[in-house]
Formats: structure tokens, C-alpha cells, sequence
């Protein structure tokens, strides 16, 4: 398997005696390469592995911080013969490479040509190794350690087929106010140059991507990115081995379905076969938390997801096309709804010839010390995504005029009531429910733990008595895995005991914590997780986005998360921006944090209100 650490570990093979062209690698370890630059240049250590030619003389203070932005995507198996597929890797990683006079790298070993739509078709599903080489200033920087082995191998025994390693993209901003556009293009030529020399002889199953999401808000803007795919061709070309016949996935305007559609065009005078790459992470305000949108499902939310994808497709009939990053996260979105949409996202992609990369930060989908998956469901559907039957999912509120949220995802028992049977709402999509287990491995009985009638799964009163009482202490009491006779979803249905959460303070004067985030420490009352955060002045206007007035009753005066609030496994958060807004609004602002069942009239929430 492709470890981005071989790229450092690869010997740069160049002319010894020439001077190194601006932006060229000048050094480090295993370079072996001229390192003297070029007139008006000098050569700086970049990290231990990479020195590099920037702008300036030794004497001067200059520093760069740009860095390689190298995005590739490796099948690490294919679906029809996992170790075939790994071998041709290997073989190919061991290829040697000479150089000829001109500096192009000529490959031994063989390279399996493939076109751009079997490589689509190879990549399905795919993982993002995200937050780790992207990370600024260094890998590392981010939420996530250096990447480890171990980490692929739990991507792949998950049955992912395809990692992407992406990179930043700062310091290629074509929209940023003075960007010097010929230096841009300079160091891109030059970085995939030298990216193009390392990897000339990899297999066929490494593709390059030249640049992630490109920021984008003009045609102008547009026009510069496709010269950018432009010089990413030529560079790679010019850099030789197997690259003049690698499959590459070019990118439009931010890798934004819309703007591609308008403005990409394709580049002529190059034979590698392309697919054309986006991202999707739309609606925004279910995939981001913004606004108190928790719920996701109705004809009309899949009906959005479908018309964005068949727009693409219907302007790219012939290319193929891959959705290089998507990703509702079990960090921040409801269950039911969360799969509702992985489900529809993916079968809608599918349906259109589309590959799909799972975007993970780290903090979304695997536990990358632990080596486990924080949401198996959606993993499952995601990689068995080829299955013939549909999915049997759990429902949840779909109207967003609902004034609560009701999810099959859960059971809630509320602290204080007295136990009785439960109904939840299923759509089984043709297939039947086979069995129930807990989290003792222990299966339930049907028709005395539970009973099937229509849509509804039934839990029995004396089942649930088994688990709880009015008495219980609040938290998650069982977690029971649900098995159907077709698709590929075994949702976890987890019974939760809940009262309101406790605050260990409800007010603060915000000029007094201004300046960084309010963390303010919390004692869960069942699901240690926030559904949405009400901010309300004490004058009745809403603190920012007062035109959610006109949203439903559950996102009314709603903030976005992350953006104004946060949690975190002991606190709820208000972030220090939306301290801000409070201070210059000048009137106090109750925050009211709302938890899982959003329940009618304000029952399961907490306030803390910020004074002036
Ligand atoms: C832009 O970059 C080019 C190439 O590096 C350089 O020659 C030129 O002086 C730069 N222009 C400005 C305005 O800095
Ligand atoms: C191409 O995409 C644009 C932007 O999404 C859209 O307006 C247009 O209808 C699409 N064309 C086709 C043929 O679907
Ligand atoms: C199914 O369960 C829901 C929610 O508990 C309930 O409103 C509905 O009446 C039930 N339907 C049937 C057929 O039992
Ligand atoms: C239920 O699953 C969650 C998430 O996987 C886990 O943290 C928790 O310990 C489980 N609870 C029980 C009672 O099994
Ligand atoms: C929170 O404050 C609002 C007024 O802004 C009030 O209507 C509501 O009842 C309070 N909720 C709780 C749980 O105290």
C-alpha cells in the first residue's frame, strides 16, 4: 500500500550539476541533487526531508510557508481481486527509475494501463485521510498524529478500496487580494514537477488530483483554475515515467458541483485519461449543525441531493466523475437522519456512475488510536453499497414545521414516568426484521420483547422494564443492534434514560470572559451530545441570524455549531464569536442549549445567559 512518507523517501533524481530552478528541491534527506539555486533564489530546509528554492538570498529574513500539495488516490484493492490489486501496487513501488539528460524519469516494470471509468469504478468506496497532510503549518498540527501504517489497514479491512490524501491549497489562492498569479503558477509547475519525478513510476492505480477545493468566485477566477489543470498536466508530463498515461481527477471552482458545471474546461493536448472530481457536503445546514436543522429525509431534502447530482452528470455525460469528499458525521448529526442521507447520497451517486470518498477529519468517523469506527452503520452502508436490496432504515421527523423531534434511532424513556411500551417507526424497504440483540450479545424475543406491526417495531413494556424504571440513572442503557433480511444496514437502536442536563453556572458577564471560548462545565442528563443552541437577547431579538424567523419552530433563532457553540465530553461551549456578538449587540442574551429528544415547550434544555 502507498504511504504518502514515500514520497520523502524516494531519491529525487536530477541533474547533479545544474542549478535548481525556483521552487526546486534543494535538499534533504535522501536528495542527492544539485543544491544550489538559481540566481534570485536560495535553498531553505522546508522539514528535514525537504529543502527547497524560494525567493530571496540566505541573508534575508524570508520565509515560506508553502508546502507541497500533493493529492493522490491509491486503490489499495479492487473489488474484484483485493491481493491482485495490492501486488501490482507493490511491483510497482519497487520499480526502478533512472533519469534521462533532460531530467524525465524512465520507468522499468510495467505499468497496466487503465482508463479514467474503470479507475472511477475501482476507487468506489474511498476514504480521505483528512486533517493529516493538509494540516498547516505541519503534518501533525491538526487534531490528528502523523499518520501511522496501522491507519490503512483499518481503512481497508472496513472495505474501503481507495485512500485520498489531500493537501493544502493556501498558497495557491487565485482569489486572494494581490495573489501574484505568475508565482503561483511557477511553484505549481515546480511542485508537481517534483511530485510528478517521485511518483513517475508508481502503478496505474495512483491517480494526482492537482489541487484541493481551489477557492473560486468569478469566471476569471475559473479561467486560472483551468489553466492550473493545465500546468498540473504539463508538469507531470514533463516530469516522465508511466505519468503521460496516470489517470488524473481535474477539479472546477472549489471542487463545488455549480461552479464546475459552469466553468470548467477540459484541457487539451494531453493523453491522460480524466475523471472530473467535486465535493459535496450539502444541505449545509444538516451536514454543519447550522441553524438547528437536526432533522433530514423528506422528498423534498432528497430530492435536492438528487437534482445536484444529476446537474453534474447531465453536463459531463461522457467524463467520469467522483464525489472526492462527502460526509454527514456521527460528530454532530442525528442518526435516523444521518443515515437517511449517507443511504440516499450514496444510492443516488451510484445510480449516476459516481465514486464516492468518504471525508473523515479524524474526529468524524475512525478512531484513529483506537483503530475503531464511531458510526458502524453508516461505514456499513457506505462499503457494502453495491448490494441489490435497499436498506431498511430507522424513521425520524421529517417536516421542518415539527415543533419536536421524534427518532427510531432511539428509544427515550424520560426520568420520573413510568415504563411503557414503545412504537418505532421503521422503513423496511422490502425486507423483513430478522433479529434484535443488546449490548450483552443477548437476542431478544420476538413477540414478548418485541412485536412487528406494519411500519412499527414494538417494544414491550415488560422488555423495557428489564432495562429500566422511573428511577434509572439518565445516560445510554443498552445499545440494540437491529439485522433485516436484505440490504446493508444494522442500525444500533440505543435506549436512553434522559432528564434536563445541569449546568454548574447559567450566567457570566460576557465582557468578562471575552476573548476566547466560554467552556462551561455540564452533567449530561442522557446523550452527552447538543442538539442546538437557541440565542435569544433579553429583549426578545434573536442574536444573529434574525432571518431564521422564517424557518420552522425548530431552528428559530438557532446559532450554527462550531461557528457559536460546541461541547465537549464534560462542557458545553459558547464560542468566543458569539461572545462577541452578545458585546456588540449590548443587550444580555440567554443561550438556551437543547439536547436529544427535542421535546415540545423547552422540556430537555438548559439556559446561560451572557450579561452586559
Ligand atoms: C510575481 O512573481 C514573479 C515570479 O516569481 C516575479 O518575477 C514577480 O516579480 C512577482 N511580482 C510581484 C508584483 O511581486
Ligand atoms: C449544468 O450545470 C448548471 C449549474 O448547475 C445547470 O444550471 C445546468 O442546468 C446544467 N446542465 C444540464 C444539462 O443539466
Ligand atoms: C406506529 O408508531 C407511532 C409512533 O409511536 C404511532 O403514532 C402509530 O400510531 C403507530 N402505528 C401503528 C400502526 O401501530
Ligand atoms: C453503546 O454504544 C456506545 C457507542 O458505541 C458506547 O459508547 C456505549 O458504551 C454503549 N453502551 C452500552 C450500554 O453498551
Ligand atoms: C430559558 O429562557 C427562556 C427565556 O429566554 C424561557 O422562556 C425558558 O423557559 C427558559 N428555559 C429553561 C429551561 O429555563
Amino acid at each position: 500500500m502507498y504511504s504518502p512518507r514515500v514520497i520523502a523517501l524516494v531519491a529525487f533524481i536530477g541533474s547533479v550539476n545544474a542549478q535548481v530552478a525556483g521552487y526546486g528541491q534543494c535538499g534533504g534527506s535522501g536528495y542527492s541533487g544539485s543544491t544550489t539555486c538559481t540566481s534570485g533564489f536560495y535553498c531553505t530546509s522546508q522539514n528535514p526531508w525537504y529543502y527547497q528554492c524560494i525567493p530571496g538570498t540566505a541573508t534575508t529574513s524570508a520565509t515560506s510557508t508553502s508546502k507541497a500539495t500533493v493529492t493522490t488516490t491509491t486503490i489499495t484493492s479492487s473489488s474484484t481481486s483485493t491481493s491482485t490489486t495490492l501486488k501490482t501496487t507493490t511491483t510497482a513501488q519497487t520499480a526502478t527509475k533512472t533519469s534521462t539528460s533532460t531530467g524525465a524519469a524512465t520507468c522499468t516494470g510495467t505499468f497496466s494501463a487503465i482508463s479514467a471509468s474503470d479507475f472511477v469504478a475501482k476507487l468506489h468506496p474511498g476514504w480521505n485521510l483528512g486533517n493529516t497532510l493538509d494540516a498547516t503549518p505541519n503534518e501533525g498540527s491538526w487534531n490528528n498524529a502523523p499518520v501511522a501504517a496501522s491507519t490503512f489497514s483499518a481503512v481497508q479491512k472496513a472495505g474501503f478500496k481507495s485512500v485520498r490524501i489531500p493537501d493544502s491549497w493556501i498558497w495557491a489562492d487565485v482569489t486572494a487580494s494581490g495573489a501574484n498569479l505568475t508565482m503561483i503558477e511557477e511553484k505549481f509547475y515546480r511542485l508537481w514537477y517534483q511530485v510528478g519525478t517521485k511518483l513517475a513510476c508508481k502503478s496505474s492505480l495512483v491517480a494526482f488530483e492537482p489541487i484541493n477545493e481551489p477557492p473560486c468566485n468569478t469566471a476569471t477566477d475559473a479561467a486560472e483554475i483551468n489553466k492550473l489543470n493545465k500546468i498540473f498536466l504539463q508538469a507531470i508530463n514533463d516530469a516522465g515515467g508511466f505519468n503521460p498515461q496516470r489517470v488524473v481527477t481535474l477539479v472546477g471552482g472549489g471542487e463545488d458541483s455549480v461552479k464546475t458545471s459552469q466553468w470548467f474546461v477540459a484541457p487539451t493536448g494531453f493523453s491522460n485519461p480524466y475523471a472530473i472530481q467535486f465535493h459535496y457536503y450539502s444541505p449545509y445546514d444538516f451536514i454543519f449543525s447550522a441553524w438547528g436543522k437536526t432533522i433530514w429525509g423528506s422528498d423534498t431534502d432528497k430530492a435536492a441531493v438528487t437534482t445536484d447530482f444529476t446537474l453534474i452528470r447531465n453536463n459531463f455525460t461522457n467524463i467520469p466523475i467522483l464525489i472526492g469528499e462527502y460526509d454527514a458525521s456521527p460528530t454532530n448529526t442525528e442518526p435516523a437522519a444521518r443515515w437517511k442521507y449517507t443511504d440516499h447520497l450514496i444510492r443516488t451517486a451510484l445510480g449516476l456512475n459516481f465514486a464516492c470518498v468518504l471525508w473523515d477529519n479524524g474526529l468524524d468517523h475512525l478512531d484513529r488510536n483506537a483503530g475503531t469506527w464511531r458510526d458502524p452503520n453508516s461505514i456499513s452502508m457506505i462499503t457494502k453499497s453495491t448490494a441489490s436490496t435497499a436498506n431498511s432504515l430507522p424513521d425520524s421527523t421529517e417536516d421542518s414545521s415539527a415543533t419536536s423531534q421524534w427518532s427510531s434511532a432511539y428509544i427515550f424513556h424520560q426520568y420520573g414516568t413510568s415504563v411503557v411500551a414503545q412504537s418505532l417507526p421503521f422503513i423496511f424497504n422490502g425486507n423483513t426484521l430478522t433479529s434484535i440483540s443488546d449490548s450483552t450479545g443477548s437476542t431478544l424475543t420476538s413477540g414478548t420483547d418485541y412485536s412487528v406491526s406494519g411500519a412499527n417495531i414494538t417494544f414491550s413494556a415488560s422488555y423495557l422494564s428489564k432495562k429500566l424504571s422511573a428511577t434509572t440513572a439518565p445516560g445510554v442503557i443498552a445499545n440494540l443492534t437491529l439485522t433485516f433480511s436484505g440490504g446493508r444496514s444494522s442500525p444500533v437502536v440505543q435506549i436512553v434514560q434522559w432528564k434536563p442536563p445541569t449546568l454548574s453556572s447559567t450566567t457570566a458577564i460576557a465582557s468578562s470572559v471575552s476573548g476566547s471560548d466560554l467552556s462551561i462545565p455540564i452533567t449530561w442528563g442522557g446523550l452527552p451530545t447538543v442538539a442546538a443552541v437557541k440565542a435569544l437577547t433579553t429583549s426578545g431579538v434573536y442574536l444573529v441570524d434574525t432571518w431564521t424567523v422564517y424557518l420552522g419552530p425548530l431552528q428559530q433563532a438557532r446559532a450554527t455549531y462550531s461557528s457559536q457553540y460546541n461541547w465537549d465530553s464534560s462542557h458545553v461551549i459558547i464560542t468566543s464569536s458569539a461572545i462577541s456578538s452578545v458585546i456588540s449587540a449590548g443587550v444580555s442574551t440567554v443561550f438556551t442549549f437543547e439536547f436529544y429528544p427535542r421535546v415540545a415547550g423547552g422540556v430537555n434544555a438548559v439556559n446561560f445567559t451572557l450579561t452586559v
